[in-house]
């Protein structure tokens, strides 16, 4: 799908209340699209759609049904859609061993299997109309490696999430090869956005209240090089537009990647390495 031009394309976007998702309608909103916001926050999403003056309904990504109704409004409201921003995420901190299938159901309820729900209907609508389309899932830097500088934080329910998103668009992008439709993965390093909070309010049913320290688990140090790597969902919203324009299928934010993903690919390298040295 030709990106180059915005004003002519709807956007439907998850997670869209708040950060990188209110941002990403921000974004397409400034650029001319029209867009529809969803968000199981209902009180923020009526704010941020407001303040957009876009249509916003309320949905939680973990009820296929509801997600189904809502895409299908949306497509309805705009006569069609041509990208789905699968954004909605929430984080869990802890010791992997110690996650509980409770907490690991609910990141994974949101994280992967709440992606892929918000992709079933668009597909679904594209292929009935027969249209092209796009898909944009949000992924992190946690989709290609284990970032060094932010592995004390004990996310190890988050990384496995953020590989399966990774995962899910290489297999999207195979599956939907022939129909016209693609898929790119977004993979932000840090950003300011209140993750850890509405994630926890989330999970104890309530919320948002108070601010709580994202970086919880890292040193000193590290809390100060993970502030200054920060950049703002606006930020992450412009580099997603630009990936998109420039047809990318990975679009990572954050330069710094490059190390970890470096660092992943040597550990590759070693083992075929060896393998082949026993030949
Ligand atoms: N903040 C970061 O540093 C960072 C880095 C990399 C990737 N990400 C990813 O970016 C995405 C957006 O996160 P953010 O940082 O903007 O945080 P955020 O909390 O500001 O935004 C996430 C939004 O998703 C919504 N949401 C959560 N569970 C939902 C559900 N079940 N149904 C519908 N909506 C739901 C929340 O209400 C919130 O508005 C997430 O997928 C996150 O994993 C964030």
């Amino acid at each position: 799908m030709d990106f180059s031009k915005l004003d002519d394309k709807r956007v439907f976007v998850t997670g869209a209340a708040d950060g990188i998702g209110a941002a990403l309608a921000r974004a397409f909103r400034a650029a001319g699209a029209r867009v529809f916001l969803s968000d199981v926050a209902e009180e923020r999403l009526r704010e941020t759609a407001t303040a957009l003056d876009a249509p916003g309904v309320a949905c939680d990504v973990r009820n296929p049904t509801s997600l189904a109704r809502v895409v299908e409004r949306a497509w309805r409201e705009l006569g069609g859609l041509d990208l789905v921003c699968a954004n909605a995420g929430v984080v869990v901190q802890g010791p992997l061993l110690e996650a509980s299938r409770e907490e690991l159901d609910f990141i994974f309820g949101i994280n992967a299997w709440g992606a892929l729900d918000t992709c079933r209907p668009f597909v679904r609508l594209l292929r009935e109309n027969k249209k092209p389309g796009h898909i944009l899932l949000t992924g992190s830097e946690a989709a290609l490696s284990y970032p060094e500088l932010i592995r004390d934080m004990q996310i190890g329910a988050y990384l496995m999430t953020k590989h399966s998103v990774l995962a899910m668009a290489d297999g999207l992008r195979a599956d939907l090869r022939g129909d016209g439709i693609g898929v790119s993965v977004l993979c932000p390093g840090p950003v300011a956005t209140s993750l850890s909070q509405n994630s926890s309010a989330l999970r104890a049913g309530r919320a948002a209240v108070g601010p709580v320290v994202p970086t919880a688990g890292l040193g000193p140090e590290a809390q100060a090089r993970v502030g200054a790597l920060s950049v703002s969902p606006d930020q992450i919203a412009a580099r997603a537009l630009e990936g998109l324009r420039r047809g990318l299928f990975v679009i990572p934010t954050h330069p710094h990647i490059a190390a970890d993903v470096e660092a992943r690919h040597a550990e590759i390298r070693a083992g075929l390495d060896a393998l082949a040295a026993r030949a």
